[in-house]
C-alpha cells in the first residue's frame, strides 16, 4: 500500500463562542481518512500576529468569513492536493510560500491555521494513534498544569478591570483531575461570594465572573477569599495566576489604570507589579507590560523572575525569532504558544523549541474565541509544553479542552506524570515565600518541562 496523500482540502463557515464566523478545514486522505481544524480568534491580539481575512463591510459587522473560505477552496486545495500529509513542515512551508506575506495576510491567518491543523489530524488519525501520542512519539511526557480563570476583565469583560485574567493553578494536586476538582471549588466558592455582595455581572469571554470590582486589589483580595472559602490555603495549595495583557491599555512606557484612575509610567506599573507579587501568592504574570516596552519587560523580569513566570504573550506572538530576542535581552521566562498567532503548526513548534531551549517555560493556550474542537489539548501534551491555559471553568468550549486531557490522563494510567511544581520558578518554595510575604534569597528556579530534553516535532513522524 502506498503511503496516503492529501487528496482534497475544503473549507465551511462555522460559529464560534461569541457567535462569530470562523473557518474550520477538512483534510481528506486518500486513504479514506478525514481530518478537521479550525481557526479560533483573538480579542486583545498582538500587532505582529498571523492576520485573519474578514469580509469588511457591515454584515455581521465585517466578520464574515467567505474571503477566507474561498482562499481554502480556490487556493489552498490546489496547491496541497498530492502532499505528505506526514510532513507537517513541508505542508506549513507551502502554505506560507503560497501566500507570500509576512503576517498571512493574503490568504488569512484563519484559513491557514485551519488547514494545518486539520493536515496534522489527519495524519494523526492515517495512523491511528490520538494526536498527542502522534505527536510525542516515544519521547517523556507530563500532564500540563492548568491556569484556569476565575474573574475574566479587560477585553475579554467590557474593560471592567484592567487586568485581563485572574486565575489560578493548583500545582501540589497530585493528578490533573484533581487540580481541576479544587479549581471547580474555587469556582463556586468565589461565585457564591460575589453574588453575596452583589458583585456578579455574569460570566465574561471565557468563562469566568464577570466582576463589579472597584480596584485590582478587591479582586485579589476576593480571589484570595475565595480560595479561603473553598478550604484551600492560598500560598500553600493554590497560587494566583494573572494575565495583564497591558497592551490594552498602556504604549510608549505609558500605563492608564481605569479602575483606580491612575497613570503610571514603567517604573511605576513595575513597583505596583512586584508589590502585588509580594502582597499576593503570585506564581505567575503574563504580559506584564505592553508589546512595545521591552525594557519594562526586562526590569520586572529582573525584580521577580526568580520566582515568578513571566509570560510573553501579546509580546512574542509565538514567534521563534522574537523568542530568541527574548532570550538574549532575558525580558521573560516563559512564552504563550498560540497556534494561530503563528499561522501554522510548523511555526509554533518553533517558538515551543525556540523557547525550550532558552529555559523558558510553555504554556499551550487557547483564544478568548474558541469552538468545540480540542486540538490544543493534545498539543499541550504531545509537545510536553508542561502548562496549558484555556480560560475558565465554566462554557463548552472551554470544558471541551479541561476533559479532554482528563481522557488523555485516564488513558495514560500510571504513565502519567503530572507536571505539578516541576514547571514553575523557584519551585514550591516559592509559594510558600510569597504567602509569607518574604523575599529573602529564593530558590534556583526549577523548570524541569522547560529543561526537558528533544522533544518530537509532526515532521519527525515521516
Ligand atoms: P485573546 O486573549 O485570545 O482575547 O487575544 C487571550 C490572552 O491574552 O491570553
Ligand atoms: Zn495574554
Amino acid at each position: 500500500m502506498p503511503e496516503p496523500a492529501i487528496a482534497a482540502v475544503r473549507a465551511r463557515r462555522i460559529w464560534d463562542s461569541r457567535g462569530r464566523p470562523t473557518v474550520e478545514a477538512e483534510v481528506l486522505l486518500s486513504d479514506g481518512v478525514l481530518g478537521r481544524g479550525v481557526a479560533p480568534a483573538g480579542a486583545s491580539r498582538g500587532s505582529r500576529e498571523a492576520l485573519d481575512r474578514r469580509d469588511g463591510g457591515t454584515r455581521l459587522d465585517g466578520l464574515d468569513v467567505q474571503l477566507a473560505l474561498r482562499s481554502v477552496n480556490e487556493d489552498i486545495a490546489a496547491h496541497l492536493r498530492g502532499c505528505d500529509p506526514f510532513d507537517q513542515s513541508a505542508v506549513d512551508a507551502r502554505l506560507i510560500a503560497l501566500d507570500g506575506t509576512p503576517n498571512k495576510s493574503r490568504l488569512g491567518g484563519n484559513a491557514i491555521v485551519a488547514v494545518s491543523l486539520a493536515v496534522l489530524d489527519a495524519a494523526a488519525a492515517s495512523r491511528r494513534v490520538p494526536l498527542w501520542q502522534y505527536l510525542l512519539g516515544d519521547a517523556r511526557l507530563t500532564i500540563p498544569l492548568p491556569e484556569i480563570q476565575i474573574f475574566g476583565g479587560g477585553a475579554h469583560a467590557g474593560r471592567r478591570t484592567d487586568i485581563q485574567d485572574f486565575m489560578v493553578v493548583a500545582p501540589s494536586a497530585k493528578s490533573f483531575a484533581e487540580a481541576l476538582e479544587i479549581t471547580a471549588e474555587v469556582y463556586l466558592s468565589a461565585g457564591k461570594l460575589m453574588a453575596d455582595r452583589g458583585l456578579v455581572q455574569g460570566v465574561a469571554d471565557e468563562g469566568g465572573w464577570w466582576p463589579a470590582f472597584s480596584s485590582n486589589h478587591e479582586a485579589l483580595d476576593t480571589l484570595m477569599r475565595a480560595i479561603e472559602g473553598a478550604g484551600f490555603r492560598p500560598g500553600q495549595d493554590v497560587g494566583i495566576s494573572l494575565d495583564i495583557a497591558a497592551s490594552e491599555f498602556g504604549c510608549g512606557g505609558r500605563y492608564s489604570l481605569r479602575l483606580e484612575e491612575r497613570e503610571l509610567d514603567r517604573d511605576c506599573l513595575a513597583e505596583y507589579l512586584v508589590r502585588l507579587c509580594d502582597r499576593y501568592p503570585i506564581l505567575s504574570v503574563e504580559d506584564p507590560f505592553a508589546e512595545d516596552d521591552p525594557e519594562g519587560f526586562r526590569c520586572f523580569t529582573a525584580a521577580v523572575g526568580d520566582r515568578v513566570q513571566v509570560i510573553g504573550d501579546d509580546y512574542l506572538v509565538t514567534n521563534a525569532d522574537l523568542v530568541e530576542q527574548a532570550a538574549a535581552a532575558r525580558t521573560v521566562n516563559a512564552v504563550l504558544l498560540k497556534v494561530n498567532q503563528a499561522g501554522t503548526i510548523s511555526e509554533t513548534f518553533a517558538a515551543c523549541q525556540a523557547a525550550r531551549r532558552a529555559g523558558f517555560g510553555t504554556i499551550v493556550s487557547a483564544r478568548s474565541g474558541e469552538t468545540e474542537d480540542f486540538a490544543i489539548a493534545h498539543l499541550a501534551v504531545g509537545w510536553d509544553a508542561g502548562q496549558l491555559k484555556v480560560g475558565s471553568f465554566a462554557r463548552s468550549e472551554r470544558m471541551a479542552k479541561w476533559n479532554e486531557v482528563l481522557r488523555i490522563e485516564e488513558a495514560l494510567g500510571a504513565k502519567a506524570r503530572f507536571a505539578g511544581w516541576s514547571v514553575l520558578r523557584g519551585g514550591r518554595s516559592a509559594l510558600d515565600e510569597a504567602s509569607s510575604g518574604g523575599s529573602a534569597a529564593r530558590a534556583p528556579h526549577a523548570a524541569a518541562g522547560a529543561a526537558s530534553t528533544a522533544k518530537l516535532g509532526p515532521a519527525q513522524h515521516r
